[in-house]
């Protein structure tokens, strides 16, 4: 027959390991309720319009506008390059103004209306932008080619709106259209290929530059 003192042991024994079975439990799950919670904590849920549709996204707050429009929206015409802003490839333009879309994030433009290179023009419909890089061999790769176009037409929008840029010479005067102030306000978009003669050809005969 067992001893009882020993039986009382095994007992306490008992009672104490399922003690701690049920606090390290209660610990993990409350663990897991935390970062679940945290998990949560990360996404939102953004609206905007992306080439005049409505478009809802929850995404993870770290996500640039870049990323959200080429792996959520699978809108791949824009191009991620460097992604630090040196490049100009993702150009977009969101209410009408042009910006590097990997250097900023997509909770931040809730409301906004992003343009794309598709909302531009399509194959058979082309904006008039996309006709002159054509016709005037704006490219050759083609990796810019879409960030190259946003900028171009926001260029003329920028100069028609008399905003002055870093060749302005007379503040006080309406912008000119002119071949010098395009090549200063494009030159945030790099062409590896050295297309560049044939970019500014483009712009000008939109823009209306003959000189
Ligand atoms: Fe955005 Fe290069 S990818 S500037
Ligand atoms: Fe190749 Fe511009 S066309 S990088």
């Amino acid at each position: 027959m067992q001893d009882p003192i020993q039986l009382e042991l095994s007992r306490r024994d008992l009672l104490i390991s399922s003690a701690a079975t049920v606090a390290v439990t209660g610990v993990a799950g409350s663990a897991a309720a935390q970062s679940a919670g945290k998990q949560m904590a990360y996404v939102t849920k953004v609206n905007f319009t992306v080439n005049g549709e409505r478009r809802e996204l929850d995404v993870d707050n770290r996500t640039t506008l870049l990323d959200a429009l080429r792996e959520h929206l699978h809108l791949t015409g824009t191009k991620k390059g460097c992604d630090h802003g040196q490049c100009g490839a993702c150009t977009v333009m969101v209410d009408g103004r042009r910006i590097n879309s990997c250097l900023t994030l997509a909770v931040m433009h809730d409301g906004d209306e992003v343009t794309t290179i598709e909302g531009l023009g399509q194959p058979g419909n082309l904006h008039p932008m996309q006709a002159a890089f054509v016709k005037h061999d704006g490219f050759q790769c083609g990796y810019c080619t879409p960030g190259q176009i946003c900028s171009s037409v926001a260029v003329l929008e920028e100069i028609k709106a008399n905003i002055p840029s870093h060749v302005t010479g007379d503040l006080n005067s309406p912008a000119q259209l002119t071949a010098a102030e395009v090549r200063e306000r494009m030159s945030g978009n790099i062409c590896r290929c050295g297309a560049y003669s044939n970019i500014l050809d483009a712009i000008s005969e939109v823009g209306g530059i003959t000189a």
